[in-house]
């Protein structure tokens, strides 16, 4: 049986390009499809014993382990050609957002587990979160495991706990880039760095912090032994500290709503 993988978009590629790069694939095990052929030629060309296709179902028939990386809008179609031309036995992976076991159980009644992955996995660092349901049996856990394992640090997590979870490592990227291009742009409103050394300095700066917290300084460490007492820092401190906690309520806050807004549709699809 081949390795199967649906969807060759923005996750998909970065995804599969890594588990190929790093030869945790073996090109002659793989088969991919893609709605749109076309993206997966160029791909076919580096690895000319991978098997491209555009129809899943051709997928279904040749894998039983099946990653699905369509975007969320169309995964139940995927689903349904792949429960109807698919062995008993598949096992299903898919990176959906919001998508919940109990909702995609009302299609589909066998192996299956979440995955959120993060852009971060690009450089292979950063979290992919995993979450099997109760028929994913220990050596497939283990094969679902490790192939994120490379391109990322694999963290098991109780469904409940997915959203928040997600919040930190695959949103967290996003807010983070968005935050620091915000203080770059700041500082060169009140000076005359151009807003290209703004950003260098702001990179290399993450780059430094990164590196302390991966060898063990804390945060609360680093906060304390930058911002002295009565310092200048400290100044800096107590603004944020006074803006903060309320920001980060709020995007907490509706970020569950969106959540919840999305479970609930895509719950009522999969019910129709
Ligand atoms: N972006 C993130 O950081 C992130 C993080 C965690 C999870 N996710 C989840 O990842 C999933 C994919 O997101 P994405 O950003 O990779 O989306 P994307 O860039 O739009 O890619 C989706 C891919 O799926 C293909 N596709 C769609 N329907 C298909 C079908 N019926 N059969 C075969 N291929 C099909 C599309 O083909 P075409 O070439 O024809 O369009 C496209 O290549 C979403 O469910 C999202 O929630 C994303």
């Amino acid at each position: 049986m081949k390795i199967g993988f649906i969807g060759y978009g923005s996750m998909g590629s970065m995804i599969i390009n890594g588990l190929l790069e790093s030869q945790a694939l073996k090109e002659g095990n793989v088969i991919i499809s893609n709605r749109n052929l076309g993206k997966l030629t160029k791909l076919n060309l580096r690895y000319p014993l991978i098997e491209i296709t555009d129809d899943n179902r051709v997928v279904a028939k040749k894998a039983d382990r099946i990653f699905i990386f369509v975007n969320t809008d169309s995964v139940k179609k995927v689903v349904e050609e792949l429960s109807s031309h698919g062995s008993s036995n598949m096992h299903i992976i898919h990176i959906a957002a919001g998508l919940t076991m109990s909702t995609l159980a009302l299609i589909f009644e066998g192996k299956v587990t979440r995955v959120i992955p993060s852009l971060t996995s690009l450089s292979r660092r950063g979290i992919s979160l995993i979450n099997h349901n109760e028929l994913v049996e220990e050596n497939e856990k283990k094969f679902v495991e490790d192939l994120f394992g490379i391109i990322s640090q694999v963290k098991i997590i109780d469904e409940g706990d997915f959203e928040a979870a997600t919040t930190i490592t695959s949103s967290g990227p996003a807010f983070i880039s968005f935050i620091m291009a915000r203080y770059a742009h700041m500082a060169t409103l009140y000076s005359g760095i151009s807003p290209e050394e703004a950003q260098d300095m702001v990179k290399n700066v993450l780059d430094g912090t990164s590196k302390l917290l991966c060898q063990g300084h804390r945060f609360e460490e680093i906060v304390e032994r930058v911002a002295t007492k009565g310092g200048i820092t400290q100044e800096g401190i107590d603004i944020i500290d006074s803006k903060l906690e309320d920001m980060f309520q709020e995007l907490f806050k509706k970020i569950g709503a969106k959540n919840e807004e999305i479970k609930l549709k895509l719950e009522s699809d999969y019910r129709s």
